[in-house]
């Protein structure tokens, strides 16, 4: 395959003076990456995550550098939905415009665990919290021109074929790794309905989906140290997390990225590289999965994308 955009790095990162971005668990890992390009190229980037005083220690360390926008916390908990709506509602009295949201937080194989409002906490705070926020901040980047929705999946997606929508508050038992698979699947086709649905509604909004191949940061916290070396290893090359960065930037800035494509790292299993298409499988392509999934959404946010609020 062609890849036009290979070996495109910060370098090729536009200007961005004057561009408002949020940034979802920022504060540590390839978030932080993001966060801190984004305001170096001239954002003014909001850091949206859950410990103020985690979050004030990485503003400290990147503002340190040379940042030509700004940047400054507020408080998002992915895992409670009361938390999304005082957000998101925060935002838009404050700010005129968005023009990038990323969702990037994400929390991999926990102890079972559940959101406030019930739900297994990989598929609510991977994926339904950011359905809200993305939908409780849809009316502030549809009047926004040029305006961008970077969702954060995951290679891991393709090791479930399916979503089990019957499972999702562990009515059946719980197993880390799919219900991790489940939620990055769920990101994605979240990700490329979404861009179907702005086009029908005629906004110009895009929606990008991103992955960062394999890149050791504390998403891994629940993995035995001893046996996440091993893991590591049999990934072969991965990345640090200014390099894993690059697919999500490249979807939030390139003037090359386009709404309802999906990038990652063009190396071996796109698990490290440079930015390039990564692979949808026609599971992820499947417009009856992502009716049911946004169905699903729809009803456990009591949010909805067609609301003004
Ligand atoms: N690292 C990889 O190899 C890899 C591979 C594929 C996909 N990804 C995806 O890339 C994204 C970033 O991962 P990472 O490696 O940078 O992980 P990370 O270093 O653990 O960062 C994850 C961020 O999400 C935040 N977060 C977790 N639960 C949250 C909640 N309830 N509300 C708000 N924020 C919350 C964390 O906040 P705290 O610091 O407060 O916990 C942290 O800031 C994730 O979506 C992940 O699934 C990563």
């Amino acid at each position: 395959m062609l890849i036009k955009n290979e070996g495109w790095t910060l370098a090729d990162m536009p200007d961005l003076r004057g561009k408002a971005a949020i940034v979802t668990g920022a504060n540590t890992g390839i978030g932080y990456e993001i966060a801190r390009s984004l305001y170096v190229a001239g954002a003014d980037v909001t850091i949206a995550a859950r410990d103020e005083t985690k979050t004030m220690a990485a503003i400290a360390h990147m503002s340190s550098g040379q940042g030509r926008g700004s940047i400054k916390y507020a408080a998002l908990d992915l895992a409670d939905l009361d938390s999304v709506k005082r957000f998101s509602e925060a935002f838009c009295d404050h700010h005129p415009a968005l023009d990038i949201l990323v969702n990037n937080a994400g929390v991999m194989y926990p102890p079972a665990t559940r959101t406030r409002e019930g739900f297994e906490l990989q598929f609510g705070v991977n994926f339904l919290g950011h359905f809200a926020l993305s939908a409780r901040l849809s009316a502030i980047l549809f009047k926004t021109p040029g305006s961008r929705i970077v969702t954060m999946s995951s290679g891991a997606y393709k090791r479930v074929e399916n979503i089990d929508f019957s499972n999702h508050k562990m009515e059946k038992g719980y197993d880390a790794a799919q219900a991790y698979a489940t939620s990055k699947l769920a990101d994605l086709v979240f990700a490329l309905e979404l861009d179907r649905q702005i086009r029908t509604m005629g906004h110009q909004t895009a929606s990008i989906a991103a992955h960062p191949g394999v890149s050791r940061t504390s998403l891994q916290r629940h993995i035995d140290p001893k046996e996440l070396d091993k893991r590591m290893l049999a990934f072969g090359e991965t990345m640090p997390p200014t390099q894993a960065a690059l697919p999500a930037l490249y979807a939030a800035t390139s003037p090359e990225a386009t709404g309802g494509a999906y990038y990652g790292p063009d190396g071996e299993h796109e698990y490290s590289g440079c930015p390039a298409p990564a692979l949808i499988t026609e599971t992820a392509k499947s417009t009856q999965l992502a009716a049911q999934l946004w169905e699903l959404a729809e009803e456990a946010t009591s949010v909805s994308f067609y609301n003004k609020y």
